[in-house]
């Protein structure tokens, strides 16, 4: 089972960023995890208990998981101890600057066992840009510090696609990873999301028909060859590792469209055909922890949740959930080299058409 643990603090709000996430709560944060240990003990251990099952992944996200202090988590992996399985993965999220060598070294020594850091860039202009408040000094020492601790596993969050960027900037960013010697890199294009700061910005510079985005497709390929010529594969749209054990089990998961389990404000679980949502309000959520609202998926829905992140992925999707008129579809895409199919699952040849493979086969 995998199970996600949401902690919506950060130090700072990035201009990009629409993230269930807050820099002026940090007074409820001893409140906010007493109110996760409840939800942990009434919705999870019980469900764990139930239906007999372990985890097998525990991601720790946000928001930024770097502003709590690491002892405040220390009941919480109490807990959950009990149910880990024996090759458990546990990431966590941590931002350069919260993530000091001591908060790395108390969780890992807690169990965490793959870090992700939100770098996003290693040009200091670029970060002021995006509102970060972490320089290329402290991502390099941050990454340093995981490695001397003894993280074996550990991402590089990237931003491309932002306004001034270009291949050779990226491909810097990307070149300074691997002189690092990390095994993962998520890269992000970047997305305008309302409510942010950029979404703001992006209105009036309509105006004068600019962009904070590029919407290059080119940029993207010649990116995704870099990274392959560097020898990191693509394993979903966005997700890049240097070996199959660097890759993030916890969110291959979720391409795989296993249950998921879910805890924290906004938190989602997927259990039993059924989306459950936490509270989103911070201070709702500290007042009723174990309150969620429930969602039915039928089976259209689920077929193509299925499609869709199968297709952005290495994960393919089953050839039985097709109907007949569906599998003809695939068969021209097979001779257009568009899919290609092997032992009963078909597999898209580019993650990022992955839309418009979907819809074709879908409509
Ligand atoms: C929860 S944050 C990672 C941890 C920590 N909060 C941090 O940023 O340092 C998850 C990641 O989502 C990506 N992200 C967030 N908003 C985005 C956007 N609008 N467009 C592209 N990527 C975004 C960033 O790369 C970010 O590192
Ligand atoms: S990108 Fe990370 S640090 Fe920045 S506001 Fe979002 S969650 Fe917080």
């Amino acid at each position: 089972m995998l199970l996600y643990i949401h902690i919506p603090f950060c130090d700072s709000k990035c201009f990009y960023c629409a993230f269930n996430s807050y820099t002026t709560k940090n007074k409820l944060k001893e409140n906010y995890i007493n109110a996760l240990k409840i939800q942990l003990k009434e919705n999870i251990l019980k469900h764990l208990k139930t239906s007999n099952k372990l985890l097998n992944t525990i991601f720790i996200g946000g928001g930024t998981p770097s502003t709590i202090d690491a002892i405040l988590y220390k009941d919480i992996f109490d807990m959950l101890k009990p149910y880990f399985s024996k090759n458990i993965e546990i990431t966590t999220e941590a931002n350069p600057n919260s993530a000091t060598f001591e908060w790395q070294k108390q969780m890992f020594d807690l169990g965490v066992n793959r870090i992700s850091f939100g770098v996003q860039s290693f040009n200091d202009e670029k970060l002021k840009f995006l509102g970060r408040n972490h320089n290329e000094n402290n991502a390099i020492k941050a990454i340093q510090n995981a490695k001397n601790i003894g993280f074996n596993s550990i991402n590089c969050d990237i931003i491309y696609g932002v306004m001034n960027d270009d291949f050779e900037l990226i491909k810097k960013d990307f070149d300074t990873i691997l002189t690092l010697g990390i095994g993962h890199i998520s890269a992000y294009s970047l997305i305008i999301e309302e409510g942010t700061k950029f979404h703001l910005n992006e209105k009036s510079l309509n105006k004068t028909k600019q962009s904070l985005k590029i919407d290059d497709e080119e940029l993207s390929y010649k990116l995704f060859d870099y990274l392959k010529s560097i020898g990191f594969e693509q394993y979903e749209i966005a997700n890049f590792a240097k070996d199959d054990k660097f890759q993030s089990k916890h969110n291959f998961g979720y391409w795989e469209h296993k249950e998921y389990l879910g805890v924290g404000a906004g938190a989602v679980a997927y259990v039993n055909k059924k989306r459950e949502y936490s509270q989103k309000s911070v201070e709702e959520y500290i007042k009723n922890p174990t309150y969620i609202d429930t969602e039915e998926l039928n089976d259209e829905d689920v077929k193509s949740e299925k499609v869709l992140l199968g297709f952005r992925s290495k994960v393919g999707v089953a050839l039985d959930i097709f109907s007949d008129k569906e599998l003809k579809k695939i068969d021209d895409l097979v001779q257009i080299d568009k899919v290609c199919i092997a032992e009963n699952i078909v597999y898209n040849n580019n993650f990022l058409l992955a839309d418009e493979v979907s819809l074709y086969i879908l409509d």
